[in-house]
């Protein structure tokens, strides 16, 4: 991955060495703050939102003590300083997906509003009556629903990938529906409930063979492993800044300039036009086109510090880090009977998402009884219901590692368990590779997917 010439300094973390959680969590103060009579915070909910090291806070309060003030327009000095910064954070976020230009990256709030933008702008201007759009089964709400009303709107229907009992995307299906030649197919990079990565590339050449264009949600992919948009010859890829280090309120849509170029705007009005008349307007050349009003600048400028500090870590070592914590949690979770995993069984094959049941006990009193701990987890469908009607439970328990846990962090999760199953007694009527909830899963036919 390329490195930027003004990368701040992480010393305490040498190249040479994995990555030590006991050290990263130095750089985060909620990790580190006070915890009163309750042992150290465990912050396992990284896939919902991460915690912020001190250097993203700091560029934050830089920017609102220092330099605050509109870009783009002002001719002032620290006007012309915010427009530096946040035009340099988009050139990190363009070396840090590999990106062809700058333009090509588009900030957004989150990764919710880069595929509404792509569905609202590429969807409405391309989408026609009887047109096929493609989404998977394990994908979070905001890649289903955008999809859903522009079909609705155009009268276009949808089709959706199926996932086999181990949690991966069903290839043999997705080629049945890629036959149906889809228009457009959006599909998760890395699963935020099951954790699957997905064989992006092959499916990506295989969607483009059939005619499709491609959108990717890398929302859980970007925090967490080198994404290189050229390699990958994606059309679209949506982040969220949030979920990697970065403040709330700045996102990214990468999209291949062509398709930009050729886009109608999504949002009108201040900073994305350029000429209005009263009868009509012109608009301004991307990613301008796409930023209508003031964007979060000094989100922005720190989602680019947030790149430098993850960059500067390495990704491949952040990866291979989860790799060994998500490894040593799984084997741990499995010597507890009545614990099922859901999902890919290998840690090889799958992010830093961990979601399991534990018995018959509802997933929020095991992360009330694990809070009493200080451990935070997840308890809910993760904005993925039609996945949780596919496992054939409400809800689940998930952690999500990242790069400041480490083992000390999992045993924390597992004693919590022992505790759980201390409060509510040892139910096993699940068994911990699946049992009776993946047969039922298997069997699950989908009425939509009938061609
Ligand atoms: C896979 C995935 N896609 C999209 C989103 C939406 O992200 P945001 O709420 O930041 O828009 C999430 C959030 O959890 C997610 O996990």
């Amino acid at each position: 991955m390329a490195a930027t010439t003004d990368q701040i300094e992480t010393t305490a973390h040498s190249r040479q060495d994995p990555l030590d959680g006991t050290a990263i969590r130095a750089d985060f103060p909620v990790l580190n703050g006070p915890t009163g009579d309750r042992p150290r915070l465990v912050f396992l909910d990284s896939a919902a939102s991460s915690q912020k090291p001190q250097v993203v806070i700091d560029a934050l309060t830089d920017y609102y003590e220092r330099y605050n003030a509109n870009i783009h327009r002002g001719v002032y000095q620290i006007s012309e300083l915010a427009t530096e910064r946040f035009e340099e954070a988009r050139r990190k976020v363009a070396r840090f997906l590999n990106a062809r230009s700058p333009r090509e990256c588009i900030f957004v709030r989150n990764a919710t509003e880069a595929l509404n933008l792509v569905a609202q702008s590429w969807g409405r201007a391309n989408i026609a009556a009887g047109d096929l759009i493609v989404f998977s089964t394990m994908e979070h709400h905001s890649n289903i629903v955008p999809w859903q009303i522009l079909a609705e709107e155009k009268g276009a229907s949808l089709g959706h990938i199926r996932i086999d009992a181990a949690g991966r995307l069903d290839q043999e299906h997705f080629d049945e529906l890629l036959a149906r030649e889809p228009k457009l197919v959006a599909v998760t990079h890395v699963s935020n409930s099951l954790g699957t990565v997905n064989p992006l590339k092959e499916m990506i050449a295989r969607a483009h063979a059939a005619g499709a264009i491609v959108v990717i949600d890398g929302a859980q992919s970007a925090p967490h492993l080198a994404i290189d948009v050229q390699d990958l010859d994606c059309d679209f890829l949506a982040i969220s800044g949030h979920k990697m280090c970065g403040p709330m309120g700045a996102g990214v849509l990468y999209g291949k300039r062509s398709l930009l170029d050729a886009m109608p705007p999504f949002l009108g009005g201040g900073s994305m036009i350029r000429k209005v008349e009263l009868e009509r307007s012109t608009w301004a050349d991307v990613p301008a086109k796409f930023e209508a009003g003031t964007p979060a600048v000094g989100d922005a400028i720190a989602l680019g510090v947030a790149i430098d500090y993850l960059t500067d870590l390495g990704m491949d070592r952040i990866w291979e880090h989860e790799r060994e914590i998500v490894a040593y949690a799984l084997n741990r979770l499995r010597e507890i009977p009545n614990v099922t995993i859901f999902g890919p069984q290998e840690a090889g094959e799958r992010s830093g998402v961990v979601s399991f049941a534990v018995g018959e006990v509802h997933p929020h009193d095991v992360a009330a009884i694990l809070d009493e701990g200080n451990v935070a987890v997840r308890a809910g469908h993760h904005c993925t219901q039609p996945l949780m009607r596919a496992l054939d439970v409400v809800a689940t328990t998930r952690a999500s590692f990242y790069l400041y846990n480490d083992r000390e962090d999992v045993d924390r999760l597992i004693e919590g368990i022992y505790r759980v199953n201390g409060v509510f007694g040892d139910t096993t009527s699940r068994t911990g590779t699946g049992g009776p909830c993946r047969e039922k899963w298997d069997a699950r036919t989908f009425e939509d997917d009938a061609p």
